[in-house]
């Protein structure tokens, strides 16, 4: 069955893009197929792995439980967002160099991004913080604890570079 199509415009990483698209078309196939922005990832069919995840209006959501047309006016930070110029690394991904918070990386932008969008609203995070905020976004390769000490380290890094230069990324 044809569908109706609507014009849906996102902001993603300071960018426009606007698009007619099916109205069942979510943010995640929005994000990969018509911005062309593969750095988020499918990793499920239930909603539960949180390999998806961006930050939308400052908050962190799975994109493939929204419909673009819900996104539509929004202002959408995925991993890509993070390196301005593309070359200088965001303190939170040198964290998670530095403390091997990833192995396969099919999780790592999600995680991410889900860390950020909590260090964005609260700083010295205790391990339960960061554990609970986690509790949507799975990992079957690093058992957790490499992830915990990569934001635990963004969490101070990020607040000692604040004072030398801006690096908060809002969405
Ligand atoms: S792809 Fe698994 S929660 Fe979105
Ligand atoms: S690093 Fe492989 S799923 Fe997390």
């Amino acid at each position: 069955m044809k569908m109706e199509k609507h014009r849906v415009s996102i902001n993603v990483n300071g960018k426009d893009y606007s698009e007619e698209i099916e109205p069942r078309t979510l943010l995640v196939t929005f994000l990969r197929d018509i911005a062309g922005l593969t750095g988020t990832h499918i990793g499920c069919d239930t909603s539960n792995c949180g390999a998806c995840t961006v930050i939308m209006n400052g908050r962190a959501v799975k994109s493939c439980t929204v419909l673009a047309v819900q996104a539509n006016g929004s202002n959408v930070l995925t991993i890509e967002g993070l390196s301005k110029d593309g070359d200088k690394l965001h303190p939170i991904q040198k964290a998670f160099i530095e403390k091997k918070g990833y192995q396969c990386g099919y999780c790592t932008s999600g995680m991410i991004l889900t860390a950020l969008a909590l260090l964005n609203r609260k700083r010295n995070l205790t391990e339960d913080e960061i554990r609970e905020a986690l509790s949507g976004n799975l990992c079957r390769c690093t058992g957790y604890d490499s992830i915990i000490d990569s934001i635990m380290l963004a969490d101070s890094e990020m607040a000692k570079t604040e004072k030398e230069e801006e690096i908060f990324v809002e969405a």
